[in-house]
């Protein structure tokens, strides 16, 4: 049975030249069994007639706080939808809810809903690009909503770049798999049980005096949502981490300053773990011999000598133990796929999550992220902008089944096929 079948989904079109891709996901989501209410905008109804969803849909449209049966419709859909969605939601959407302004209906029913809510951005690239619009969408992921696309591909007027919305499809399988997931929260989804985890969070601190260090921007939030994703599936945690941060509820947390500190720890809860996940930035030079008073200005520039800390992910890519799952990251500022490919096989990971620091939105200090999975297998997995616990959470997806297919294989009464399905659909699209 389809995941969208029995949901009452309000479907939100605004006014792109998109919209008329919406008709298709109206139908598509008929087809599944949904129950769809449209809400159109003014702007919607240049690009296509609300004649055509009536038709489709299994409500006639709607498109005024004033003009309908119902004194109060945007609290009557919010409160009853199952789901929202805007397919394609404009940049005057996406900013309006963003900044919790209710201009016309379908802005008053995203605000006056608790369902979750998915967003299909649509419009020229300058557009999406635009720093106002990249801070509306951020702040939207932050609370939770979900984003959908935008793809590079052909644009209104010939143009061409990354701004089209996503295929009437694409969308329709992401709104089933939020839709299960919110009937199952991952909290609640304990496939992680029975299996130890041990992440590394933070960046390293390397003291050149009792006062001053080289250090790194990392915040460890990527590595701390690790923690906090898997422990809620189940899993025992031990997190090694620099920052003054308490782990989930039930994890041994290490806290640790040095590369060399941070080595010892891994090391030895690596050594019967199911998982090792490698978030931390950890430094690559430390002072050779740091000095046990404060340097003094006054003796002029120090000759500090450094030297290379021991690489934490290779000497535990060299001794892994079979099964175990070691997954490293890739902090880059250029030529991210190359540097990542390289730490891949250099450092014996079956996984690099790789990410570019100096992208909007995604690196250090935030709370968002957006990487790139490569596989020892050759896949190559984007995961586009979202919190950076979702980033978790869809890393541990991929890992997991991967594994589960791997036993799987192992296991003679099991069959191959659908390991086949599950690799071509990875590799072609992002991970949701
Ligand atoms: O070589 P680079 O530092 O860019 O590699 C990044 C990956 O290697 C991260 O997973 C990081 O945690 C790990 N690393 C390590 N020990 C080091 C340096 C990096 O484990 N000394």
């Amino acid at each position: 049975m389809s995941a969208v079948a029995g949901k009452r989904i309000v479907l939100g079109v605004s006014g792109g030249i998109a919209a008329y891709k919406a008709v298709e996901v109206c139908r598509r989501l008929m087809d599944g069994g949904a129950h769809v209410l449209p809400v159109l905008t003014r702007g919607a109804t240049r690009f296509v007639g609300r004649a055509t969803f009536d038709a489709l849909a299994s409500e006639p449209v709607r498109m005024s706080l004033f003009d309908e049966d119902d004194p109060i419709p945007h609290t009557t859909l919010g409160q009853t939808a199952d789901c929202v969605v805007v397919a394609p939601a404009t940049a005057r959407v996406i900013g309006a809810y963003a900044a919790g302004i209710s201009s016309d209906l379908l802005t008053a029913t995203l605000l006056a809903t608790r369902a979750p809510v998915v967003i299909c951005p649509a419009m020229h690239t300058e557009m999406w690009e635009h720093p106002a619009v990249a801070a509306n969408v951020a702040t939207l992921i932050q609370r939770g909503v979900h984003v959908v696309g935008p793809e590079a591909g052909l644009l209104a007027g010939g143009d061409e770049g990354l701004g089209r919305l996503s295929s009437p499809g694409d969308i329709v399988a992401a709104l089933g798999r939020i839709l299960a997931q919110a009937a199952n929260p991952p909290s609640e989804t304990p496939d992680m049980v029975g299996l130890s985890v041990v992440i590394t969070a933070g960046g390293t601190r390397e003291p050149m005096d009792p006062i001053r260090y080289i250090g790194n921007r990392s915040s460890g939030k990527q590595g701390h949502a690790f923690a906090d994703e898997a422990a809620s599936r189940g899993a025992e945690v031990t997190i090694v981490t620099t920052v003054g941060r308490s782990g989930p509820p039930g994890a041994t947390v290490v806290r640790v300053d040095t590369a060399a500190e941070m080595a010892a720890a891994t090391t030895a809860a690596a050594a019967d773990a199911d998982m090792v996940i490698m978030a931390a930035a950890v430094a690559d030079f430390r002072p050779v011999d740091p000095v046990g008073v404060k340097l003094k200005k006054r003796d002029g520039v120090p000759d500090v000598e450094l030297e290379p800390t021991p690489d934490i992910l290779a000497a535990l890519g060299a001794s892994k133990p079979e099964g175990q799952i070691l997954v490293g990251f890739a902090a880059e500022t250029c030529d991210v796929a190359a540097n990542a490919t390289a730490k891949l096989s250099g450092k014996g990971a079956d996984y690099i999550v790789a990410n570019d620091v100096t992208a909007e939105n995604a690196g250090f200090a935030g709370d968002t992220n957006e990487v790139v999975v490569l596989a020892s297998d050759g896949r190559m997995l984007p995961i586009g902008l979202r919190s950076k616990r979702d980033v978790a959470r869809a890393v541990l997806d991929l890992v997991l089944a991967d594994r589960k297919r791997r036993d799987g294989r192992q296991d003679p009464s099991s069959g191959g096929q659908e390991h086949s399905r599950y690799v071509s659909n990875t590799v072609s699209q992002e991970i949701q």
